[in-house]
């Protein structure tokens, strides 16, 4: 009877359709579902006697596992088929990129800091961070701002010991730059700056971006021509700009930078106080004086410089009324960019 059932099985096997999941199922419940041919074999021993009993038994367990073993490994088979099935059906292209997740968004500031970078960069300029902490000599003194000058007033600083600060701008990284380049220079310097200074549109820390170039034959036309293609990438194509004498200790002569009202398009409202036009920066040709702290030739060799503030560009172009707000991480602000 056993060895009955198990040909049956095996030919049952052969017969069946082993790309098909459903048809093995069958198969397996035909032979060891509850009412199946080895479950019932199961069921009657118990009208054997005490010593036909434990032989049979051992039979019928062995065609049981037999029997099992065969379906698992059909299962197996039918399961690979059906995946084979579906993946020349759907014909998935595992190499396309999968689908981003938004983890939030960016920062105004960061958005505006590579928008710099990219400009700059593709102009051939040079990207250097700098640090937070300066000295004397290369926040002020190497910038041909001695001790007693009054230009040191407007960024009474974060002193960390006498002669350490949290720099009050970006110029000092000029100073590092040049001391450790040699002419042709085109650099930019990034990043955060530190003064005494709070109200709607100053904060006690902000970020900048400086600029030098340094070759012969440098001019001050080729600064505007610089800032003016700047400006027009920052607020759009209309963007004018315009270059008031101004002073720094470092530049000679200097200028503050001012681009028209993106407010009125420069024809005059209250947030320009009727001018048409808001400062973004300063700049101006390197004073030789800076030169000659550092060792380049000021005879030979001319320059320019500019800065300006991320922030104040961040709330001009995003009509941000309060600079407190782009640091204070408040959620509803921040998902607006
Ligand atoms: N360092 C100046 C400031 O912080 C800006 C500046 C940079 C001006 C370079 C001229 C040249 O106000």
């Amino acid at each position: 009877m056993i060895s009955e059932l198990k040909e049956q099985f095996q030919s049952e096997l052969s017969q069946t359709n082993l790309s098909d999941e459903a048809s093995v199922e069958g198969l397996r419940l035909k032979y060891l579902g509850k009412k199946g041919l080895v479950t019932d074999l199961l069921k009657g021993m118990g009208a054997l006697s005490a010593e036909e009993r434990p032989v049979f038994g051992k039979q019928v367990n062995e065609l049981k596992e037999e029997v099992s073993e065969a379906i698992e490994h059909a299962k197996e088979k039918a399961a690979s088929f059906a995946m084979e099935k579906k993946l020349s059906v759907g014909k998935m292209d595992i190499s396309l990129p999968g689908e981003g997740y938004k983890h939030g968004s960016t920062h105004p500031l960061y958005n505006i800091r590579e928008e710099i970078i990219d400009f700059f960069a593709n102009m051939g300029f040079h990207v250097d961070l700098g640090r937070d902490i300066e000295t004397d000599w290369y926040n002020f003194e190497a910038l041909n701002t001695p001790k007693d000058h009054p230009s040191r007033d407007m960024q009474d600083t974060f002193y960390l010991s006498q002669n350490a600060m949290l720099r009050t701008h970006t110029s000092g990284t000029q100073i590092h730059y040049m001391e450790n380049n040699k002419p042709p220079i085109k650099m930019i310097a990034l990043g955060h700056v530190f003064r005494v200074d709070a109200d709607a549109t100053h904060a006690p820390m902000f970020q900048q971006c400086e600029g030098l170039v340094v070759d012969e034959n440098i001019t001050f036309a080729q600064l505007k021509g610089t800032l003016a293609l700047f400006a027009q990438k920052l607020f759009g194509e209309n963007a004018k700009t315009r270059f008031r004498p101004s002073f720094f200790p470092f530049t000679e002569p200097s200028a503050e930078l001012d681009v028209s009202c993106v407010f009125c398009s420069g024809n005059g409202c209250r947030k320009c106080k009727g001018t048409g036009w808001m400062e973004i920066g300063g700049c101006g040709s390197v004073d030789p004086a800076v030169f000659e702290n550092v060792g380049i030739d000021s005879e030979k060799y001319t320059g320019f410089a500019f800065g300006f503030g991320l922030d104040r560009i961040a709330m001009l172009r995003h009509h941000i009324p309060e600079i407190s707000l782009l640091t204070s991480n408040d959620q509803r602000f921040l998902e607006q960019f």
